[in-house]
């Protein structure tokens, strides 16, 4: 039985209205599980204190999943700007009665942006150039996409859902500690732009924990888009500010490239698995193929019957996610894209995959070639909410400025974060990005393209009930996503435990399969090194954020102990 490394105490914190659980309070796997917190009236999951508060708030306004989906990711913007933001994009899968759409407001590339941008003269990449500083941002999709999710699927009044996020600002909220580490770890990047480094790093220091912290400029900015919309953003005076603080810096983002951006809804990418409906994010993310071809290639193997913690399951993981993350090699924008979900989801390749994994050897990856056309006839911050309304209806948002504080450039007179999703494009050949992906001649820069994502907003439901999950963590997305996913479908686990379970994530390139410390009984890491398997302790393999509804209507939420988030439900009952 594998042993749990996280501190955790439980803590039984309950309001009136509703009850927020912490994430780094959560309860012990091994106790029972009152530290998912439960209710009926709606469920949200958040990195961020109080943002799940402002989510929760929303739903007891009488808001809808998406009402408290767009002011959690609002609130979001403003406590956890590490990752929350309005200069970012991200996505969003949305399950409303049966029906079941996902909203892409992901970054594109800017029109002046070229396939060779990141390189120099004699074609080296150039240090940097997509990491930091503005010729990394892509145009920001979020803005335009929390507007759509509203107008689309929202019940109360805009300026209402922008409300807690706008109080935050104009008002003060307290740093976390976790805001202030991650300002002290970045600082030297938010240093390097006076503009961030006067809001962030006052005085030439990150706010402590505890102090109440105000954004004067953001709370301007959200009280223009609570009065106009995404135009207040992404046309008029803050679009020319974002287009000054770019070219002054060297960037190509231009307010042109605001104001042409919009979001796409999409169909998602459905498949079954264990007896359940799993909807999950579609091209320009990966995170649903990825998804889609580890239930298929493990229902195929036989995975369900394996001893839990044993090294077959474990075996069976990393070669089904060593094959996925290979064909993830092809893909790109869906306009771009070598392959599409259809093909690398299409039962004749998912069983000639599982058909060449051997159940007592790992296959090196070099001799895992990508899906084609012949053989058918694949640390910094980002952020998931999930959220379940009273009447069921399902909200899983991720978004992201990709490195933590995107490209560390803040607009001066607007107030937020660019982001420096650039780098998620091939930025060049062979050259692995910074989840150490490397990627193919599908994801290429390209004006107006949207790079490629490993971020997997998803919805799983059977009969009436439903799971709402996802996690930041880059290229560790898909596989942590996956994990929970699985404890839940398939060995039945209550929510919190299933996202406290220690994981595992490989992603074909490097070659290895990493683990967190107590994912693996010494027995079980040395009978996969006996395979091949080469094993890599890292710290942490995501951040979930997850909520659940029973057959009953009864509603769960859970945060992952990995992080100091919050999970909160609404008890109408207690109203
Ligand atoms: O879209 C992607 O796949 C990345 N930009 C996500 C970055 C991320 O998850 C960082 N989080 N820890």
């Amino acid at each position: 039985m594998m042993a749990l490394r996280f501190p955790r105490r439980r803590v039984g914190v309950s309001a009136l209205t509703f009850v927020l659980i912490l994430g780094s309070l959560a309860t012990p796997a091994s106790a029972a599980h009152p530290g998912a917190a439960q209710g009926t009236g709606g469920a949200v999951s958040s990195a961020a204190p109080a943002a799940t508060a402002a989510g929760l708030e929303i739903l007891r306004a009488g808001g809808n999943a998406a009402d408290a989906a767009v002011a959690t990711a609002l609130a979001l913007a403003v406590v956890h700007p590490q990752a929350g933001n309005l200069g970012g994009g991200g996505f969003a899968v949305v399950r409303f009665g049966n029906e079941v759409a996902t909203l892409d407001f992901r970054e594109t590339a800017p029109a002046a942006a070229t396939p060779d941008m990141f390189l120099d003269r004699k074609g080296e990449p150039r240090p940097e150039a997509s990491l930091v500083g503005p010729l990394a941002a892509g145009v920001p999709g979020s803005p335009a996409g929390l507007a759509e999710l509203h107008a689309k699927r929202g019940r109360l009044p805009w300026a209402a859902v922008v409300a807690p996020a706008l109080r935050l600002a104009r008002n003060g909220f307290v740093v976390t500690r976790r805001l202030e580490a991650a300002l002290t770890a970045e600082a030297p990047l938010l240093a390097r732009f006076p503009e961030t480094a006067s809001v962030w790093l006052p005085g030439g220091r990150p706010p402590a924990a505890g102090e109440v912290l105000r954004l004067p400029e953001l709370a301007a900015t959200l009280e223009a888009y609570a009065a106009k919309g995404a135009p207040a953003i992404t046309e008029g005076p803050l679009a020319a500010a974002v287009e000054l603080a770019s070219r002054r810096h060297g960037g190509v983002l231009r307010a042109a490239d605001l104001t042409a951006y919009t979001p796409v809804w999409r169909l998602p990418v459905r498949f079954s698995a264990f007896g359940w409906e799993v909807a999950s994010m579609p091209l320009p993310s990966a995170g649903g193929i990825v998804l889609g071809q580890t239930c298929g290639m493990l229902e195929r193997l036989g995975w369900a019957a394996k001893p839990r913690f044993g090294a077959d399951r474990a075996h069976l993981l990393a070669e089904a996610w060593r094959r996925a993350y290979a064909d993830r090699f092809l893909l790109g924008d869906p306009r771009t894209s070598l392959a599409s979900a259809h093909q690398l989801l299409a039962p004749s390749w998912l069983e000639l995959r599982a058909g060449e994994i051997k159940p007592l050897r790992a296959t090196p990856s070099d001799r895992v070639r990508s899906w084609s056309r012949d053989e058918t006839s694949e640390s910094g911050e980002t952020t998931h909410l999930s959220v379940l309304d009273g009447e069921g209806n399902a909200v899983a948002l991720t978004t992201t400025l990709n490195g933590s504080f995107g490209c560390g450039l803040l607009v001066p007179g607007v107030g937020f974060l660019l982001n420096n999703e650039m780098d998620d494009f091939a930025t060049a050949p062979g050259r692995p990005n910074l989840y150490g992906l490397v990627q193919g001649e599908a994801n290429a820069v390209a004006p107006g393209k949207r790079m490629l994502s490993s971020m997997s907003p998803t919805v799983a439901w059977r009969g009436s009930e439903v799971v709402v999950l996802g996690s930041p963590g880059g290229s560790r997305i898909p596989t942590a996503t996956a994990q929970v996913l699985l404890n839940l479908i398939v060995d039945g686990d209550e929510l919190q435990a299933a996202v406290d379970r220690p994981r595992l994530h490989h992603q074909w390139r490097p070659d290895a399969l990493l683990a967190e410390p107590e994912a693996l009984a010494p027995e079980t890491a040395s009978a996969l090194v006996s395979r091949g398997h080469e094993l890599r302790i890292v710290d942490q393999l995501g951040e979930v954020s997850a909520v659940r509804r029973s057959a009953g209507g009864e509603v769960g939420a859970a945060q992952d102990p990995r992080g100091p988030g919050a999970a909160g439900v609404v008890r109408p009952d207690v109203d």
